[in-house]
């Protein structure tokens, strides 16, 4: 049973009717489930076992304390971005030594937060940052394992706000320099060579584009060697698509076996950055339906979430599945579901199909990824709250933010 069914058309999240956690909670809320996380991590790592691997959970699809805390249980590394994300990993309980920090712009203050932390692995993605690390590690004594993250130039085919491998992008190093880079690298003192990574986009659902860029690494691998370089570790990114409406993308078995087969003959540790294929199906946004606006050409539904909570929709134009959360005798309508928001790009669905009346809930499916930790406090609204379902019991990971924390920080002049 997936952990987000319907029984006679109501929709649970495991054994939870989701409308006696909407009324325990109010709305809107995210919605995550333990067997959906549980399932989602054991399935990605079924594939790996006997080969020496890391998976390092991708924190900015998916922050919470709680979630990190359960992955951390489990075993997860994890992929940050910031003095933030690193922080939050070890407030969960997160293994230092299995996180892997990627990101075009860390701070001196960051790396050394990052280097005081014993982390297992800057993923450099310049010349400047790789001289920064070195200065900062200089003045700690300390020595920071690096890999550079290369751009193989490969077209990830997918939403080009969420495609990183191609050369016109801000990521990574130019695959035709990084040879000399790496060169460069060994010549540090403070600096110890440990990896190659890459990370061509998101939401990706072909195989190909993951394989193509994998060729490419294994020849810079190869062509270190030569120069002297030995790698210990590939880290080959995350960015595993999932299913939204029809999109297949390669399930988790598939993928690992296509990355492991290229890898034979190796000695060499694989690690993954998965985000979205982790949490995206674990979670829900639950939202009530404030009023139906009946229009000249569209119907309106407009509901108590918003692009503050879940910003895909109108950043990217993405689908995100919606259903009534119980059956309804209303005759079926065509809605545009629309937020509170003033701005006409605040939707969360077009012409959706569906049997409401004010004051019934919906669920916004697929929002466990890039949802809660996209989400802003524009139009001063305070964020959704957050709940993890195991079995029957459901758990608040998250208050809903009160409106007296939104200007807590603020002051008016004397
Ligand atoms: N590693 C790096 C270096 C990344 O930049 C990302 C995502 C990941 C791993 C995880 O990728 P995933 O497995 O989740 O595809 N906000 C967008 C997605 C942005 C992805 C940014 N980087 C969305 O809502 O679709």
């Amino acid at each position: 049973m997936t952990a987000f069914h319907t029984v006679n058309g109501v929709l649970h999240a495991e054994q939870v009717a989701c409308a006696r956690i909407a009324e325990q909670h109010q709305t809107p809320t995210y919605v995550y489930s333990l067997q959906a996380l549980n399932t989602a991590f054991s399935s990605f790592q079924a594939g790996l076992i006997g080969h020496d691997h890391l998976i390092c959970f991708a924190v900015k699809a998916n922050p919470s304390l709680a979630i990190l805390n359960v992955f951390a249980r489990m075993g997860a590394g994890f992929d940050i971005v910031s003095g933030g994300e690193l922080a939050r990993v070890l407030a969960a309980g997160g293994d230092p030594n299995k996180i892997v920090f990627s990101g075009v712009g860390k701070s001196h203050q960051e790396i050394r937060a990052a280097l005081e932390a014993g982390i297992f692995c800057f993923n450099v993605e310049s010349i400047n940052e790789l001289h920064r690390i070195q200065a900062v590690a200089e003045s700690m004594n300390a020595i920071a394992p690096i890999s550079l993250r290369v751009n193989p130039n490969v077209d990830a085919k997918t939403h080009p706000y969420i495609s990183t491998g191609l050369k016109n992008n801000k990521f990574g190093v130019a695959f035709e320099d990084a040879l000399a880079l790496y060169q460069t690298a060994a010549s540090l003192s403070h600096i110890a060579v440990h990896g190659v990574d890459c990370h061509i986009g998101s939401q990706i659902t072909e195989l190909s584009p993951f394989l193509d860029a994998l060729d490419k690494v294994l020849g810079l691998v190869d062509a270190l060697a030569t120069h002297g370089i030995h790698i210990q570790h590939i880290d080959v990114g995350g960015g595993v698509g999932i299913t939204y409406s029809d999109e297949t993308p390669p399930d988790f078995a598939v993928y690992t076996q296509a990355i492991l087969k290229k890898l034979a003959g190796r000695q060499v540790k694989v690690l993954f950055e998965p985000g979205r294929a982790l949490v995206g199906n674990a979670g829900i946004l639950l939202t009530k339906v404030e009023y139906l606006k009946p229009g000249e050409s569209k119907n309106f539904a407009i509901v108590d979430a918003a692009m503050n909570d879940l910003m895909r929709p109108a950043l990217y134009d993405a689908y995100h599945h919606i259903t009534a959360i119980v059956p309804a005798d209303a005759p079926s309508q065509v809605y545009e579901v629309v937020g509170p928001v003033c701005e006409s790009g605040d939707f969360l669905g077009h012409d959706r199909a569906l049997s409401i009346a004010e004051g019934d809930y919906l669920a916004i499916h697929s929002a466990g990824a890039y949802g809660m930790s996209m989400a802003s406090n524009y139009n001063t609204r305070g964020r959704a709250a957050e709940v993890l379902v195991d079995g029957d019991t459901v758990h608040l990971i998250r208050e809903r933010e009160r409106i007296s924390d939104l200007f807590k920080l603020e002051r008016v002049l004397p």
